[in-house]
């Protein structure tokens, strides 16, 4: 099967499996595991950040990054369709106490004045905003990889009123290869930013969390709080150097993909592509047909050998990733099946 469903499907590498079997582990938990302190280094030194801890997801890079800068009753003010309010169990809310604030932004990003006006400096009635997120790519908004200007625009607007900025850039390295700018352009725009392993790099799990010593410190309490301080993770940690050092540069071959597959749904009756947000690993395509439910369009491209899931998250609307898995030739087959199944006479 052609799995569409999400970069997270991707497998890890013959070359990722082999330095599982052979890395050196010790006790991560007590700081006791070259291959994870090796990892740490590693992501440090390519965010620009002084210090990194390697967490379970994306999701756990996440809280932790908020636990570490916020406290609980503080606001978080994040675009509306950000991953961490949406895909991520409510925890900023339910465990990290923050009351969400969402922004209508543009082109996945916010818009400083918006920003501006809803950072609160807290008072007896209201609390102060902990942390605003950024995101990038920006999954909801189509794999939008934003600029490091457009950022640098609402990051001023928080420093300035002294409120800590979140990077979540699970796939920060597609921002920075669809950009041509070094990942560094980027992060140097935030307090925090967690990156994944395990989506477009193509490592089985893991994500990290870098930034100022003293925050990744509370974050390593906090991953110890939320059950995320693992052993010999050693094991988990080599496939994801090996990720960070031979799967960066092919992400290019995978935008190429996203293209080709934007560009043959564009020309196919009954669905509508926005091309002007393909710019990374991810194509959003609507479902305008009345005569085809989601459920029979998702059934159609199965019985052709392509796993698309159902809706995700709104009905009608479809997303396409593509990840190392998928090549040239399943990139081809893919858009031969969207032809069949949508074609002009297809039913
Ligand atoms: C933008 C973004 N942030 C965070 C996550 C969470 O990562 P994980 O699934 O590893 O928890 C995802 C997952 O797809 C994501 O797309």
């Amino acid at each position: 099967m052609i799995d569409l469903r999400s970069d997270v499907k991707s497998q890890p590498t013959p070359e990722m499996r082999r330095a599982m079997a052979e890395a050196e582990v010790g006790d991560d938990a007590a700081g006791e595991d070259p291959t994870v302190r090796r990892l740490e280094e590693l992501a440090a030194e390519a965010t620009g950040k002084p210090a990194a801890v390697f967490v379970t997801s994306g999701t756990q890079g996440n809280l932790t990054s908020l636990l570490a800068l916020t406290r609980p009753g503080e606001e978080l003010i994040a675009d509306e369709q950000a991953h961490v309010l949406h895909f991520e169990g409510g925890g900023c809310a339910r465990i990290a106490g923050l009351l969400p604030r969402t922004l209508k932004g543009e082109r996945g990003c916010l818009d400083p004045k918006d920003v501006a006006a809803a950072i609160s400096e807290g008072s007896v009635i209201r609390g102060r905003t902990g942390v605003v997120v950024l995101e990038n790519t920006h999954n909801g908004a189509g794999g939008i990889a934003v600029e490091p200007e457009r950022m640098k625009a609402v990051v001023e607007v928080a420093w300035g009123r002294g409120v800590r900025v979140h990077l979540d850039g699970a796939r920060i390295f597609n921002a920075s290869v669809a950009l041509g700018r070094p990942v560094t352009d980027f992060t140097q725009w935030c307090d925090t930013v967690t990156f994944c392993f395990s989506k477009s790099l193509g490592a089985p799990c893991g994500s990290v969390v870098c930034g100022p010593a003293d925050v990744i410190a509370q974050a390593r309490k906090a991953r110890r709080m939320l059950g995320g301080s693992m052993r010999q993770s050693g094991h988990l940690a080599a496939p994801a150097i090996v990720a960070m050092e031979t799967m960066v540069d092919r992400l290019v071959e995978d935008h190429r993909h996203a293209r080709e597959i934007a560009e043959t749904l564009a020309t196919l009756p009954g669905v509508e592509v926005d091309l002007a947000s393909v710019q990374t690993n991810m194509v959003y395509m609507k479902l305008l047909r009345e005569d085809m439910t989601d459920g029979d369009f998702a059934a159609a491209m199965g019985r052709r050998g392509v796993l698309t899931g159902g809706a995700h998250p709104t009905p009608r609307v479809f997303r396409f990733v593509t990840y190392h898995n998928i090549d040239d030739a399943a990139t081809a087959n893919a858009c031969e099946a969207f032809r069949e199944v949508l074609g002009e006479h297809a039913c």
